[in-house]
């Protein structure tokens, strides 16, 4: 049978740092697990727009709806500010995600104990912290319509539109519940049906979707606001919460950041099952392309790593070596490898990119 088949989409900034990493742990996957992969590499976002005037081409979309699953790094950077907003970096990760239909973005924050104290919040507070926020990717205010620049009058009008179908929140929401069921059972769910029709209308879909088929999940409802308010008060109270597209956006950086930095926290972006039996899926890091420390080696592989992890788990059912990477990196920590935006206020040296990424390597190495 032929390898699954990876795409790898670096991008721009820290991206390609990062993700020379995770290469390095699927050439480790290969050598010593025999878990090989057909690995290709192609440009999206600022560095495909260098090359090709468009942050992604019609043929790496074709290929990214082929492969069996898509690793991307990040995208964007101050160089491409000024770029008509059709041909931005970020069009080209929406593009992926809208026409693979990557509906249900997973994003675990999970506080692992050697850096509970790196968090801006009390120990207690995040200690043993393990919760995913399951956002809703293809939809609401990022891709509804109308949208645009008008004129009115003497003066412009910006507008966006949030709009949601019946069946775009049922499904996140039974992606939701699927996933609390392997957890701890419970769902939260976040809009704002206080001042939305949308958020009216999110609510009674997951709350019917859940009486239909999920009455073993304990559900609960909560504005985003105060969603928002609780995730910095308790975050330990929630499992799974689901939301839409635009708050999951700004909650799931408040969680990474729970978690001590935001260079820790890795992402699943899965769509409906391929002929294969595999969902569509791609893999990111939460954190952006951070063009302040781009090439300087000081970048967190951690995000990067963990999201290959999640591949493992998600695309290719090898649960056992997600958890080897996992329990790796946690080993790296506790041995108080730290990257830069690692350093407590009572300072050390930092390690590098790559000497991060060397050090999950040799705690593979150990796990055999
Ligand atoms: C994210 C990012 C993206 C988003 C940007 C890069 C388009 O912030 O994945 O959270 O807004 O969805
Ligand atoms: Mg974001």
């Amino acid at each position: 049978m032929a390898n699954p088949s990876l795409l790898i989409l670096a991008g721009d900034g820290i991206g390609p740092e990062v993700m020379a990493e995770v290469k390095k742990i699927i050439g480790w996957m290969g050598a010593k697990r025999g878990v090989r992969f057909d690995v290709s590499e192609d440009l999206v976002g600022g560095c495909a727009y260098d090359a090709y005037g468009t942050p992604l081409t019609d043929a790496t979309m074709a290929r990214a709806q082929e492969v069996d699953a898509v690793l991307l790094g990040a995208v964007g950077g101050p160089k491409y500010d000024k770029l008509d907003f059709s041909v931005k970096p970020e069009r080209g990760l929406l593009r992926l995600r809208k026409e693979m239909d990557l509906f249900s973005n997973l994003r675990p924050a999970q506080c692992f104990d050697a850096l509970a104290d790196f968090s801006s919040l009390k120990r207690e507070v995040v200690a043993g912290l393990d919760i995913v926020i399951v956002r809703e990717l293809t939809s609401g205010v990022y891709f509804g319509e109308p949208r645009g620049i008008f004129k009115e009058g003497n003066e412009r009008v910006g507008i966006n539109t949030q709009r949601y179908t019946e069946s775009e929140i049922a499904r996140v929401a039974r992606s939701a519940f699927e996933l609390a069921r392997k957890r701890n059972n419970k769902v939260c769910s976040m809009e704002k049906a206080n001042v939305m029709e949308s958020g009216i209308l999110w609510r009674e879909v997951v709350q019917e979707v859940h009486d239909r088929d999920y009455r073993d999940v304990q559900l609960t409802h909560m504005y985003a606001d105060a969603g928002a308010m609780q995730l910095c008060r308790w975050p330990k109270q929630f499992d799974v919460i689901v939301t839409d597209n635009l708050f999951g956006d700004l909650l799931s950086d408040m969680a990474a950041m729970l978690t001590g930095s935001l260079g820790m926290l890795p992402s699943a972006s899965l769509g409906l099952p391929m002929a294969n039996g595999r969902p569509k899926a791609l893999y990111e890091p939460v954190h952006g392309s951070a063009p302040d420390i781009a090439g300087q080696g000081k970048a967190n592989p951690i995000a990067c790593i963990l999201s290959f992890a999640m591949a493992l788990r998600y695309s290719f059912d090898m649960g056992e070596e997600a958890t080897r990477v996992e329990k790796a990196v946690e080993t790296v920590l506790a041995d108080g490898v730290r990257t830069a935006d690692l350093m407590g206020p009572e300072g050390g040296t930092p390690v590098s990119t790559s000497q991060m990424g060397d050090a999950v390597l040799a705690a593979l190495d150990a796990s055999l």
